[in-house]
């Protein structure tokens, strides 16, 4: 494996062998399997999970790693190209992303969407343009509409708890004051339809996934024989399903517009999941989401804390599934 920025590009067997070697590195801890190896992070936007999942698996695995936080006691870095360069950035990721490659084996990237330009968005513009610049394996820590680090977490959180292959996992909107990235939603829907699930969206008019994020799920769903639609009708989706993933994302139908997103989303503080969201569902019908969560806005107490909820364990699950990959990229076994 040279990189790790989509489940997509994988080849059919990774995800099972990744799947497999967290399980054994769980099981038969490796403490020097990475010795003298160092994994640089860069943070272009916040993160808890990612950020020290990462420094303690590679820690776990007998490496080391440094982080950057670009404008947080490093220099500012500037993505855009052709820009001139008069504001607070002082260098230029041409130059700083090549520099911090240098200085590691492996190099992590997290490059949020811009949020304004939805087909640059799509097309991960701002990310791959960083990823050209480096050279060695690469790992994507959250891009504009990926997340495969969260994708392949969720996977192993679905093993853990012995959600059915065929079993229906609904992504469901959920209210949030700000309109989210689509990282993770798109990254849970193709990881749900590549595992073969029957894969529900959930979500009020205009927050529909973009055409091309619904067509690459599709195409999972037709090679793992899972399927995958839309929703609005809450009850209906959730009737007989055995996973609500709640996920926050913001209005694609007018997107980039603040106004009308503001507008759009006023109306919707009652898509917070509630104990009541479940009365349909299979009886041991399970709540997950990625964290970051605003308690009693996208997902109420009564929930989170109640047995439903999974979502501790899809973080702890970053943990061993980022150090198999460390384990593939750095070791190559
Ligand atoms: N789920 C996730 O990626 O969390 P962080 O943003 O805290 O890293």
């Amino acid at each position: 494996m040279k990189r790790f920025v989509d489940l997509a590009e994988l080849p059919r067997e990774e995800v099972p062998a990744l799947l497999e070697l967290a399980e054994r590195l769980q099981r038969e801890p490796e403490p020097r399997a990475l010795a003298g190896k160092i994994l640089g992070l860069l943070f272009l936007n916040p993160s808890l999970r990612t950020l020290a999942s990462f420094q303690a698996g590679m820690a776990r695995l007998g490496g080391s790693s440094f982080v950057i936080t670009p404008g947080q006691g490093t220099w500012q870095l500037e993505t855009r190209p052709g820009v001139v360069m008069d504001g607070a950035a002082a260098e230029h990721a041409r130059e700083g992303i090549p520099v911090l490659a240098s200085y590691c084996d492996a190099l992590g990237i997290r490059a949020f969407a811009d949020g304004r330009d939805l087909a640059a968005d799509l097309a991960e513009t701002t990310f791959n343009a960083l990823a050209a610049l480096v050279d060695k394996p690469l790992i994507n820590l959250e891009s504009a509409v990926n997340h495969p680090c969260q994708a392949l977490a969720d996977w192993k959180t679905l093993e853990d708890f012995g959600v059915p292959r065929r079993g229906r996992l609904v992504l469901s909107w959920a209210y949030h004051p700000r309109p989210l990235p689509l990282a993770v939603p798109s990254a849970v829907l193709h990881m749900a339809a590549l595992r073969g699930m029957e894969v529900v969206v959930l979500r009020p008019e205009g927050f529909a996934l973009p055409p091309s994020i619904m067509d690459k799920a599709r195409r999972a769903a037709a090679l793992s024989g899972g399927s995958v639609r839309e929703s609005e009708d809450r009850r209906e989706a959730i009737a007989g399903a055995h996973i609500v993933y709640a996920k926050e994302w913001g209005a694609t139908a007018c997107y980039g517009d603040a106004a009308e997103e503001a507008r759009r989303r006023a109306g919707l503080t009652g898509w917070c999941v509630r104990n009541e969201w479940f009365e349909p569902a299979a009886r041991e019908c399970r709540l997950m989401h990625c964290l970051p969560v605003r308690r009693n806005v996208a997902v109420a107490d009564e929930v989170l804390d109640g047995p439903r909820s999974i979502v501790r364990r899809q973080a702890y699950n970053r943990l061993p599934v980022q150090m198999a990959v460390l384990y593939r990229l750095l070791k190559g076994l």
